[in-house]
């Protein structure tokens, strides 16, 4: 997988991260915790017991950082930004990743059911759909749809989107959320480190 780079990006005169990359970013902390989950399911699938805490923890982290947080900066800002008419695009991927975010949610939902119900196989079936469905969606962003934007968007409206994805983050987490949150993808991480390794 690689993640989305450009080189030298100069905003206004000023060298800076381009929202792109900041969203880039973003999708390691959510890969680190589709990887987790990923080992996890292997480990019941071979017969271990459903950790009802990791993957309270893994709901937390999906609805909150990478829907909450992260998709709603896509949806409320880069693709309204790609649709414009004024964005001259070859085609326009935003339906189709609107609708992988919706799918996504659904197998939330399914992972929260199967927890609740306490079944095993509705547990494994959405988490392992959610993750496949991401990875993918992660990838086509990455290098597809982050690359056209950069083409298509200028400065300004770069320059213009950053200050929105501020106001956003500010707006949707009070101080100290993001960092709790991306304490909770290195903790998963970190367990499925010692899984693979141990
Ligand atoms: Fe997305
Ligand atoms: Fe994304």
């Amino acid at each position: 997988m690689r993640v989305y780079q450009s080189e030298n990006t100069e905003i206004g005169g000023a060298f800076m991260k381009k929202p792109t990359e900041m969203l880039s970013e973003e999708h390691q902390h959510i890969l680190k915790v589709i990887d987790a989950m990923e080992t996890e399911c292997g480990s019941i699938e071979s017969g271990k017991a459903v950790d009802s805490e990791f993957f309270r923890d893994a709901v937390d982290f999906i609805r909150n950082y990478a829907d909450r947080f992260h998709h709603s900066k896509e949806e409320d800002i880069l693709f309204k930004e790609l649709c414009k008419d004024t964005v001259q695009l070859h085609c326009n991927p935003v339906e189709q990743m609107l609708y992988e975010h919706d799918l996504g949610r659904k197998f939330v939902k399914g992972i929260e059911e199967g927890l609740k119900k306490g079944s095993k196989t509705k547990v494994v079936e959405n988490a392992r759909g959610y993750s496949e469905l991401l990875r993918e969606h992660i990838y086509k962003e990455d290098n597809v749809l982050y690359p056209m934007a950069d083409m298509a968007l200028g400065n300004e409206a770069q320059k213009s989107m950053i200050k929105k994805f501020k106001e956003a983050e500010e707006k949707k987490f009070s101080k100290g959320t993001k960092e709790r949150y991306l304490d909770i993808a290195n903790k998963l991480g970190r367990r499925n480190t010692r899984r693979k390794t141990g």
